[in-house]
């Protein structure tokens, strides 16, 4: 088949269940639900028209488990059973248009500042960084990882309740999983840090919990970054692959590599493109999932030729919410690529809270 069919075509997991297709609405921080974490309807109206528009597999924001795990305004919420009828309402909705529906589940760490949580930070270690708004986290306690472990596999269990596919645990950019993972941001001495096995423990542990705690058929994904990039450091490529072994060990159905840019090779070995890194690391049964600047059908097929199995869009689908319907009728339709005005983004269900938001990725025309 060539991969432009392939991409159209249905992809059943180890877990059992089945995606109508291979394209992906990539997990998207939109701030437009409610301060206390309730979906609100211009949420749900961004998302509900993507899943109409053909998308098989839609994530959610990254969503705090926690009160405290908050990392921005507006973010959805998945911390308590309170929150329950917005996020049922939504994977209803999603799940009507026959895409697998995924909440992203993620803790800030130090990247929830204590303007929104009223709290001072935590992460694996009480390191700082030199930057005027960097607030010094402190070091979580024994107790805390566990209570920590505890909320991510609450939040996976309610977004079950609420009749979502699965769940992707977010170890990637940086906030509170990737920065255990990472050697720059962990310097316990304990069980949870040291060597790489240690810094990847709580990963694990969150990944064997929410797999074992869940239905068989539930998805269980998780996103890394594999090197470091932005707020994600302290990575490395060869832990990155570790790790990629140790999560199918694990269990996890999915592994969603953050790259920013697909055509980009490995900051550590130049000649090599990561794609056929992780896929060679990785049993068969364990999909690959790949995000950055996939625009066109071109784009996306270049990527499942290297390995991946499902590509996951943001930017060209907060622009094209209808880019599976148009590639399904024509596969060298060329996408918009913005920048686009306030008005445009309303016909494309993205709220001027949103379009504020997309400001600093420069796709707004005033
Ligand atoms: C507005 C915006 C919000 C994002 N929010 C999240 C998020 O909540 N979780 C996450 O893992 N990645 C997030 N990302 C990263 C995207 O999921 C994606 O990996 C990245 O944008 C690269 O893909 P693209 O080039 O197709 O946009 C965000 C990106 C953008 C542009």
């Amino acid at each position: 088949m060539h991969p432009t069919e392939t991409l159209l075509s249905p992809l059943t997991l180890r877990c059992g269940a089945t995606l109508k297709n291979r394209i992906a609405l990539a997990p998207l921080t939109n701030q437009q639900s409610h301060e206390d974490g309730r979906l609100s309807d211009d949420e749900f109206n961004f998302l509900a028209r993507r899943a109409a528009c053909g998308f098989g597999l839609v994530e959610t924001c990254a969503s705090h488990i926690t009160r405290t795990g908050k990392g921005f305004s507006g973010q959805l919420g998945v911390y308590s059973d309170d929150l329950l009828p917005g996020l049922g309402r939504l994977a209803g909705e999603i799940a009507s248009h026959g895409a697998a529906g995924l909440v992203q589940l993620y803790h800030g760490g130090v990247r929830s500042p204590s303007k929104l949580t009223g709290v001072q930070p935590v992460s694996a270690s009480a390191f700082t960084e030199d930057h005027p708004k960097f607030e010094q986290p402190r070091a979580l306690g024994e107790d805390e990882i566990h209570d920590i472990i505890a909320a991510f596999v609450a939040a996976a269990k309610r977004s079950q309740a609420a009749g979502f596919a699965g769940v992707e645990l977010h170890g990637a950019h940086g906030y509170l999983l990737s920065q255990f993972l990472s050697r720059t941001m962990n310097t316990r001495k304990d069980q949870w840090g040291g060597t790489f096995e240690g810094r990847a423990r709580l990963l694990r542990e969150v990944t064997r919990a929410v797999r074992r705690q869940t239905k068989p058929d539930f998805i269980v994904a998780v996103r890394i970054s594999p090197e470091d990039f932005g707020y994600a450091h302290g990575l490395d490529l060869d832990e990155s692959l570790q790790l990629a072994e140790w999560l199918a060990e694990d269990g996890i159905d999915l592994l969603h590599l953050s790259l920013w840019d697909v055509r980009k090779n490995t900051a550590k070995r130049p000649q090599e493109h990561p794609l056929p890194l992780f896929r060679l690391r990785l049993d068969n049964a364990v999909k690959i999932v790949v995000a950055g600047k996939i625009w066109t059908g071109a784009d996306a097929a270049q990527v499942l030729e290297r390995g991946a199995d499902v590509v996951s869009l943001g930017r060209a689908a907060i622009l094209n919410p209808d880019w599976p319907r148009k590639f399904a009728a024509n596969k060298a339709f060329e996408p918009v690529r913005g920048p686009l005005t306030p008005a445009e983004f309303g016909l494309r269900a993205v709220s001027p809270t949103f379009v504020d938001y997309l400001r600093r990725f420069r796709l707004v025309a005033d």
